[in-house]
């Protein structure tokens, strides 16, 4: 296929949010482990999605660090963990050089042999997005990581998927945009991209009023689909 630009959503896209998890719970408890890792996992990111809406709709911004941790802080005492506090601590840690997904050096490595544009948009701030994108080796491939703190509101707005085309000069369907998270994929489809969900937990598509361009299971399917 000829050169493109594939944007890329970073957290449960590229970086797999169930591994912070696992890794700090499943050698603390070798019954439970794994069960409570992915509890506190869930909750952690259904309430720092929440907590991502509610400050973009009430206009009261703050960066994804602070909602990355206060989620984590409702989660963990949702789970009676929050006492312990060296579990908080290692689990931040581990956020900030979180895993990538099996597939995903594979995959970007071969796009960008192919010559296609490489790039991040997300609700990450960039230090969090640099330390993330360096420990896991991917920085190599992109060109660009792009950050909702340079417009101050979280994703879906549409200034979010506008930092794309200032930094790319060109027509939002020009864009390859591909997310794992059904309302990120079909926002950025409302916005004018062509958007990718990549549906890792076989979910329904999303009731809203825009749909994804493609559906894939992993992103092992983007480079040889059209
Ligand atoms: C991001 C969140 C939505 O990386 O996962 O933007």
């Amino acid at each position: 296929m000829p050169p493109k630009a594939f944007v890329f959503d970073a957290y449960g896209t590229l970086f797999d949010l169930t591994s912070p998890t696992r890794k700090a719970l499943e050698e603390r408890d070798r019954n439970n482990g794994t069960r409570l890792a992915q509890k506190v996992a869930n909750d952690w990111r259904l309430k720092q999605l929440q907590y991502t809406w509610i400050r973009a709709i009430t206009g009261f911004h703050t960066d994804f660090w602070k909602v990355t941790t206060q989620s984590l802080d409702w989660a963990l005492e949702n789970s009676n963990l929050h006492h312990d506090s060296e579990l908080r601590t290692k689990l931040l840690s581990l956020y900030q050089t979180i895993d990538v997904y099996p597939e995903v050096v594979t995959v970007l490595s071969d796009l960008k042999a192919h010559g296609h544009t490489l790039a991040i948009l997300s609700n990450g701030n960039p230090e969090m997005l640099a330390t993330a994108a360096k420990s896991s080796g991917i920085n190599q491939f992109l060109d660009a990581i792009l950050s909702v703190e340079d417009v101050g509101i979280f994703k879906p707005s549409h200034k979010v998927y506008e930092l794309v085309i200032k930094q790319y000069k060109c027509l939002p369907e020009a864009i390859q945009f591909v997310s794992s998270n059904g309302w990120d994929a079909a926002a950025a489809s409302g916005y004018g991209f062509n958007s990718v969900w990549v549906n890792r937990n076989q979910e329904p598509v999303e009731q809203l009023p825009w749909k994804p361009q493609r559906i894939l299971p992993t992103l092992k399917e983007l480079h040889t689909s059209k």
